[in-house]
């Protein structure tokens, strides 16, 4: 299925070329600690998982939309996606909301603001601009009810990807797509307050070595950059073209080249 949220980074234009490297049988185990839309748990459709991310806002969502996703549902589709209304729902506080009108506000936002970023000022208040018209369809209530069922065994963990590699058994297959973090360049990786530097990838290379003694298959996702190439030393590297929107534009597209990291 395709992932319920529009997200910065997603791999949704490669997950074929990532699911060869799944090439699981049925009870393995997914781990996603990157998850953010979670394109490729999607598309293989993994029976057992453990997705996480340091957006708490975002495992706040998927929390409700597995158990209650009709409820979810009702909430959302009360808003029709126009430019007032969306600064109204933006401005509500999502703590005094009911965690499924939360989700539905998350799910929203998420719709329909501009570039589907996810940025945050000072308080931690969602601030991204209403995106327009140009945005693609909405989430609809199968949408949900689908996701909610490929979720039911998926255990949702908040936190630094550490947290959620200290549930990680052996046998797990464990993909991972960090923000990138390029000496000199450009990229977006404020996901959350501080970013993604060069002391979290050394944190990243030593966890990789850790699952690879562990005897967990790993598989991670990267820019053809001097950082991304030392983080994979020693393992196996190969090298992907994906087709990026420049400032997020479908009009301005580029090629590039990623690594996909893997033991
Ligand atoms: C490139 S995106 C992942 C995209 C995802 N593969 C998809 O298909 O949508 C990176 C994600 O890492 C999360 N993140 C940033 N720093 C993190 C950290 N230290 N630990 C865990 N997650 C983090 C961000 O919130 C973001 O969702």
């Amino acid at each position: 299925m395709r992932p319920i949220l529009r997200w910065a980074g997603s791999k949704r234009r490669i997950v074929s070329k990532l699911a060869d490297y799944w090439n699981a049988s049925g009870s393995t185990r997914y781990v996603e600690p990157f998850a953010g839309s979670a394109a490729l748990f999607c598309s293989i459709e993994a029976k057992r998982a453990v997705l996480g991310d340091m957006n708490g806002d975002l495992i706040s969502m998927y929390e409700p939309v597995r158990d209650h996703p009709n409820r979810v549902a009702n909430a959302l589709h009360r808003w029709a996606g126009e430019k007032d209304e969306y600064y109204e729902v933006r401005a509500t506080l999502p703590e005094s909301l009911a965690p499924e009108v939360r989700a539905a506000r998350f799910l929203y936002l998420n719709r329909w603001c501009f570039n589907g970023i996810y940025r945050t000022n000072k308080l931690g208040h969602f601030n991204v601009p209403f995106g327009g018209n140009r945005v693609g369809p909405s989430v609809t209530r199968e949408d949900l009810l689908r996701f909610s069922k490929l979720i039911r065994w998926t255990l949702l963990v908040p936190g630094d990807f550490s947290e959620t590699l200290t549930h990680v058994e052996p046998g797990d297959f464990v993909y991972l797509d960090p923000p990138y973090s390029i000496q000199g360049v450009r990229v977006f990786n404020e996901y959350v307050s501080g970013g993604f530097g060069a002391s979290d990838l050394q944190r990243l290379r030593l966890h990789l070595e850790n699952l690879h003694s562990k005897h967990c298959r790993f598989l991670v996702s990267y820019a053809d950059c001097e950082e991304g190439r030392a983080l994979g030393q020693g393992f196996k590297i190969d090298v992907v073209e994906v087709t990026r929107n420049v400032g997020g534009f479908r009009s301005r597209r580029r090629k590039a080249r990623e690594i996909l990291i893997h033991n």
